[in-house]
C-alpha cells in the first residue's frame, strides 16, 4: 500500500524567528524528492518540523501522514507512524552502544525482532555500508569520523525501515566511495513502502539515485520545482538566477 506525507502551507519558526513562510510539498512512497537551497534557507528547519522537534513551533499550516494530521504528534509518535530523520550533525552519546541504540529504537517503534535476527540484520547492514562489524560495540558516534557518522545514520534507517526518511545533508563530508555506497543503499530502499526527502548541496550523491523531483527552498519558501536538470543548473550557476526569476 502506498503512503503520502503532505505538507500544506507550513509556517514555522524558532522562538521569535519565523523561518518557513508557507511550504507546500507532497511526497509519496516510491518517490525520491530533493531539496536544495542556500545556507540558512530553512531546510533543516523543515526537517525538524516534519519530525516534530519541540524546539520548532508550527505557526500555521498542516502536516499529514496519509489522512492523519500529525501537527500535534510527538517525535516518538511520528517515528512509530514511520517517519525518520537523519541529522545534519548527528549526536554522540558516550555509554550507549550503537547496536543497543538501534535495538531500543526498533523496540520503541514496535518492530519485533529476535536478538539473533537483529544481529544478523545488523551485520548485513554493516556489510552493505562497508562499516566494520565492531561498530556495533562502539558508543553511539563517539570518535566516529564525519563520514562514519553519516553511514551510521543510514544503518539506523536500514534497520528501522521507515516509510519516509528525511536525510539532511547525508552526503556532507563523504568521500567518493562512501557517497556511492550511501547513494546505492538509499536507492535500494525505495519501494511502495518507502519514500525519501534528500536535502543536499551537491549533485554527487544524486548520480547514484534516481530522483523524481527537485525543489529549491529560498528564504523559507519552495520557489521552484524541477528534475535532475535543475540540480545541474544550480551546480553550474548557483541560486542567484532563481532569486532573480522569482523574487
Ligand atoms: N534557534 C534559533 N534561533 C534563531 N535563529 C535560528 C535558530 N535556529 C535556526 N535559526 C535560523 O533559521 C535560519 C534557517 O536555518 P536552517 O538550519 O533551517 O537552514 P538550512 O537551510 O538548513 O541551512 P544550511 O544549508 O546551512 O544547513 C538560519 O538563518 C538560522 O540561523
Ligand atoms: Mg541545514
Amino acid at each position: 500500500m502506498s503512503h503520502s506525507l503532505h505538507i500544506q502551507n507550513l509556517v514555522a519558526g524558532v522562538g521569535e524567528k519565523k523561518i518557513l513562510q508557507g511550504i507546500d510539498l507532497k511526497i509519496n512512497t516510491n518517490e525520491i524528492h530533493v531539496v536544495m537551497g542556500p545556507n540558512g534557507a530553512g531546510k533543516s528547519t523543515l526537517s525538524n518540523c516534519i519530525i516534530g522537534n519541540p524546539k520548532y513551533q508550527i505557526l500555521g499550516g498542516d502536516i499529514f501522514f496519509d489522512d492523519q494530521n500529525i501537527n500535534n504528534l510527538k517525535v516518538d509518535e511520528r517515528a512509530r507512524l514511520g517517519l525518520f530523520l537523519s541529522f545534519q550533525q548527528p549526536m554522540s552519546i558516550k555509554g550507549v552502544k550503537n547496536s543497543d541504540f538501534v535495538r531500543q529504537a526498533m523496540q520503541a517503534c514496535e518492530k519485533k525482532c529476535s536478538l539473533m535476527n537483529f544481529f544478523s540484520q545488523y551485520e548485513n547492514a554493516c556489510e552493505d555500508l562497508s562499516i566494520p562489524k565492531n561498530f556495533a560495540e562502539r558508543y553511539l558516534n563517539v570518535g566516529f569520523s564525519g563520514g562514519e557518522m553519516k553511514k551510521n545514520e543510514i544503518l539506523q534507517m536500514k534497520m528501522l525501515k521507515p516509510k519516509f526518511a528525511i536525510l539532511d545533508e547525508i552526503d556532507s563530508g563523504l568521500d567518493v566511495d562512501a557517497c556511492k555506497i550511501i547513494g546505492k543503499n538509499i536507492s535500494e530502499m525505495v519501494n511502495e513502502n518507502f519514500g525519501c526527502l534528500i536535502i543536499t548541496h551537491q549533485a554527487k550523491i544524486l548520480e547514484h539515485i534516481k530522483i523524481n523531483f527537485v525543489h529549491v527552498l529560498i528564504d523559507g519558501k519552495i520557489v521552484k520545482t524541477g528534475d535532475i536538470n535543475l540540480v545541474k543548473k544550480i551546480e553550474e550557476q548557483g541560486f542567484e538566477w532563481i532569486k532573480n526569476e522569482v523574487l
